[in-house]
């Protein structure tokens, strides 16, 4: 896979993430995912996945504690582009065992809890999205963070056993916001009030001028731990 995953990398090392998509789509028809989280770079895929019709199946993971901005976006979207977004929700049963166990905030206590929230809220509902598919589209960025720096156009997951494309992994912020502003793409609330990185509601806060964008998420933690489960690697 490794090998096969290198030779798409060069194979797609000038094209457009237009391009990229278009033919994704076709080479995997039924067996590839977009996830969106609603985020700018996800709502720049998700414009180009809808404005081309093209058949990628996208699905947002609804952990429970997002922000109410975050939904009325999810509904805007879909709305605006016709398209269906799957929302997929953690198994009911765990959250309540975790909560009656270790508390509704149990994220700010420790590591450890924060892992596990993560891991039922969303790294196990992804995994489950996740099943049956062959291509799995992200809107990660290697600027976005020190864990991200390495990840490629395209990679190979081990943990999903999926391959994992991201369009946009090189492009700059600026690009993103030129998009969003060229085609008219509809964007969180929030980011126009100090957000640019938006997860759930408590594990996310306001950054500053200047601040690395994702400081605001799991601001309790070192750069280095600051990824959900859902994009951590072995
Ligand atoms: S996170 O892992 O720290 O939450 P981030 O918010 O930067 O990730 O988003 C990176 C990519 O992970 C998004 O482009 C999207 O593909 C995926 N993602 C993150 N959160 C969600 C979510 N709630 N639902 C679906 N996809 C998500
Ligand atoms: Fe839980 Fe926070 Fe992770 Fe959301 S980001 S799943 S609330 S620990």
């Amino acid at each position: 896979m490794e090998e096969k995953v290198a030779a798409l990398n060069q194979q797609f090392l000038n094209a457009s993430a237009e391009e990229l998509l278009a033919w994704f789509a076709s080479a995997y028809l039924g067996k590839i995912a977009f996830s969106t989280s609603l985020g700018a770079e996800d709502q720049v895929i998700t414009h180009m996945i809808a404005s081309s019709n093209l058949p990628v199946r996208i699905f947002t993971l609804d952990t429970g504690r997002l922000f109410q901005e975050t939904y009325d976006l999810l509904d805007i979207t879909s709305k605006k582009y016709g398209i269906d977004i799957d929302t997929c929700f953690p198994e009911a049963s765990r959250v309540e065992g975790m909560v009656n166990k270790h508390g509704i905030n149990l994220f700010y206590d420790n590591f450890e809890n924060r892992r596990l929230c993560c891991h039922i809220r969303k790294k196990e509902p992804l995994t489950r999205a996740l099943d049956g598919m062959t291509v799995w589209i992200t809107g990660m960025r290697q600027e976005q963070s020190v864990t991200r720096s390495a990840n490629n156009l395209i990679e190979w997951e081990p943990r999903m056993q999926v391959i994992k494309v991201n369009p946009l992994i090189s492009w700059k912020e600026e690009s993103v916001w030129a998009f969003i502003r060229e085609k008219g793409i509809p964007v969180n609330d929030l980011h126009a009030k100090g957000y640019p990185s938006i997860g759930c509601q408590p594990c996310t806060r306001q950054v500053q001028p200047g601040e690395d964008v994702r400081s605001g998420r799991w601001w309790w933690e070192l750069p280095e731990f600051k990824e959900c489960g859902l994009h951590k690697k072995d």
